[in-house]
């Protein structure tokens, strides 16, 4: 159903560490004791895969060419005789110091004009070529030497991209770079960069590509068209050096798949882009709020599910303490059970938590880990964690009858384009709006009805895929909608589709330039876009349909309809009192619903809006419950499950609407397990009608006996 992983660092054993052998002495090992007892203690608590490698150049390669691979072979025999699998890294996300003093012009620049000196990591220059053809060496260097261990079942490219803001980098390299992207996109005609780029404002004409400066930082805003291109720029840089170290992994370590642990803390990195070339994709899991924040999780995991439209894996998971954080506060373990079933429910084959051992030095002493700094704990929560984990997922198979989790359905596709969320950021108005926030709106939309929820990085994509969605969900997608596009979400309504969309959609150009038809959704000419703005922190437009009324914050749109659309509630305060806020367009089956203010994530609000879009929800229940609709085809047979994740402290009942529990012919069987329960699960028939009870901080599987 999901298996455990794990971060392993042998390169930063000494000669003699302490340990807690597996008959349960401590005392002082050797660094193949210590190896062989970990390995075996990973195995008793259900590790399945090991990642290693990523941070271990210079354990390997002391001085230039002087190579020795030992350590790592040594652990590659002993994962081996555990039966555990391995992923390796490449390398190159830390040069070593010799290297650094050899070629120290691959050392980064800020935007700020500083220059990142060795000491940390991510310490390169994507855009040196010296650099890349040490990237290539070290690359073949490994590839080499363990690429066809029979351990090795993966491999991880260099680590986290764009972690750190390194995804942007300030150097000569770059511009040069620059130049010549420029040169090819705009087919060497300045002018044509000129015009694109709104040169004549503030004087910025050019004469040649050479005298074009990256956009560092400046007194006031630098040229947002230039940015934009900057920021499609660097994406590529960092495409082509992955690509380089995959042709030759492919070519030195066959039949291993290829992936990248990608963040969503940042979203400087494309990663529609970032997985183009990769076999699978990766993901590391961590939060940043003070306060960890299910919704997040649930969109970042279905848009790293939606990535490949396959199971993915969870690189690293925070087992759960972090040490990078203002205040590096506690966490209740719970979040680890949640955190893990939430990913495998959402197509997360495998689970790695970061790492295996907290660390006794280095910059993350203080960052858990499955096991503690003190060697005399015999068993840690994490561990008891993971086998009661385990067994919940043995459970699941069996009794569920299953041989792989189900998979997540998308009824509801949102897009996720990258350019359109950096166009926002580069011309932001408002520092509380992100389209990011009115992704969390769609997910709690879904969560909190039973919808699947999806991402496409394109509308084409979105409504081209074999399984065509209930609702398409324009989160503040900036851009102009291209006439295909308008073809194919005319189709999509013609054959019953819905479509929603927020404030700031189909505002602007790909160039990062307003567009002088904005609100052009499916026909030019409906509705004209007058006036438009950022709404202050407890700034509210309320709205209204007669009957009820809704709060809208952070933007606000004033909008004449022409022809077409209907006003289905409208402004009763604020600026733009009595125009429309909640505008509707039927076309054959179909519906378009666009909000004119970013609309309040209340259950009020869903039940309400789901009814105009004329939507039945599968469930009603309060909506701190998420609600995962999944499917599992075998023999052509079609069974349909929901799981249902409480991340509240409070038991939830809830019901399946009528329609689906009219159908269930006869029982319903649902699974539930809190952490501390996780010896005893509970397995039980419903009868028709029956409530579900969704215990505090659990995890239930329901099969709909349809
Ligand atoms: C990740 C990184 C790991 C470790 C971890 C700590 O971003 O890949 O190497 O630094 O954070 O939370």
């Amino acid at each position: 159903m999901f298996t455990f992983g794990c971060a392993y660092y042998p390169d930063y054993l000494s000669e003699k560490s302490w340990c807690r052998t597996t008959s349960g002495e401590v005392k002082l090992v050797s660094w193949r004791d210590s190896i062989k007892y970990n390995l075996e203690r990973m195995r008793r608590c259900n590790v399945a895969t090991i990642r290693m490698g990523e941070f271990s150049w210079s354990t390997v390669e002391v001085s230039r060419g002087q190579l020795d691979f030992s350590i790592f072979e040594f652990t590659l025999d002993q994962a081996q005789a555990q039966e555990i699998d391995v992923i390796f890294c490449t390398p190159t996300t830390t040069p070593p110091k010799w290297l650094i003093d050899e070629m120290p012009e691959i050392l980064p620049v800020t935007r700020e004009g500083k220059g990142i000196p060795f000491g940390s990591r991510r310490h390169y220059d994507v855009n040196n070529e010296q650099y890349r053809r040490e990237s290539k060496r070290i690359t073949s260097a490994y590839a080499n030497a363990v690429g066809k261990h029979p351990a090795v079942v993966g491999w991880q490219t260099d680590n986290e991209f764009g972690c750190h803001n390194s995804v942007f980098v300030f150097t000569e390299a770059a511009r040069k770079n620059f130049h010549r992207w420029l040169r090819a996109k705009f087919q060497n005609n300045i002018d044509k960069l000129n015009d694109d780029w709104f040169g004549g404002f503030w004087s910025q004409r050019y004469k040649s590509f050479e005298q074009i400066e990256l956009p560092m930082s400046s007194w006031a805003d630098q040229n947002p068209h230039l940015e934009l291109d900057f920021r499609r720029f660097s994406n590529e840089q960092y495409q082509s050096f992955q690509r380089e170290q995959i042709e030759i992994i492919k070519a030195q370590s066959p039949a291993r798949f290829i992936t990248h642990n990608l963040m969503t803390l940042f979203s400087d990195l494309c990663p529609w882009m970032a997985v183009e070339d990769l076999d699978k994709v990766g993901f590391d899991h961590y939060q940043m709020d003070k306060e960890p924040h299910p919704t997040s999780s649930f969109w970042h995991f279905a848009l790293m599910r939606s990535l490949k439209n396959k199971p993915f894996i969870v690189l690293e998971q925070q087992p759960v303490q972090v040490n990078w954080q203002s205040i590096n506060q506690r966490f209740d373990y719970s979040w680890l059970f949640l955190w893990t079933l939430q990913a495998a429910t959402l197509g997360a084959e495998s689970v790695f938590y970061f790492s295996w051992q907290r660390f006794l030095g280095g910059a993350e002493q203080y960052h858990d880990g499955i096991i503690s700094h003190d060697v005399r704990v015999a068993e840690t929560w994490q561990e008891r964690a993971m086998k009661s984990m385990a067994k919940l997922s043995d459970e699941l198979k069996e009794r569920f009858a299953l041989d792989v989790m189900p998979t997540p359905k998308r009824d509801v596709v949102c897009i996720y384009d990258s350019e359109s969320l950096w166009s926002h950021e580069i011309t932001a108005q408002s520092s509380i709006y992100s389209s990011r926030r009115e992704i969390d709106f769609a997910t709690r939309l879904c969560n909190s009805t039973g919808l699947g929820l999806g991402f496409s990085n394109t509308i084409s994509n979105a409504l081209q895929s074999p399984e065509s969605p209930k609702l398409l969900i324009l989160p503040g997608y900036a851009f102009e909608i291209t006439d295909e596009e308008k073809r194919a979400m005319k189709d999509f309504l013609a054959s019953g589709g819905k479509i929603l969309s927020v404030p700031r959609t189909a505002m602007k150009k790909r160039n990062n330039q307003m567009s002088p038809f904005p609100l052009s959704f499916l026909d030019d000419g409906e509705l004209i876009l007058p006036d438009f703005g950022a709404l202050l922190e407890n700034e509210h437009d309320t709205f209204s349909d007669g009957k009820h009324q809704f709060e809208g914050a952070l933007w606000s749109e004033k909008i004449e309809i022409v022809k077409n659309w209907q006003v289905l509630a409208s402004f009763n305060s604020g600026l733009y009192k009595g125009s429309p806020a909640v505008l509707s367009r039927e076309l054959s089956g179909g519906r378009h619903i666009h909000i004119a203010t970013c609309p309040p994530a209340t259950e009020w609000f869903f039940s309400w809006l789901l009814k105009a879009l004329d939507m039945v929800p599968a469930v009603s229940q309060p909506s701190q419950l998420q609600i995962i609709p999944m499917q599992h085809l075998s023999d052509n047979k079609e069974r349909n499950f929901l799981a249902a994740i409480n991340f509240s402290n409070n038991e939830i009942n809830f019901h399946l609407n009528s329609n689906l529990s009219s159908k269930a012919s006869g029982a319903l069987l649902w699974l539930s397990a809190t952490l501390d329960e996780g010896e005893k699960l509970k397995l039980q028939t419903l009868s028709k009608g029956e409530a579900i009870t969704a215990p505090a901080r659990s995890f239930t599987l329901v099969e709909l006996a349809l």
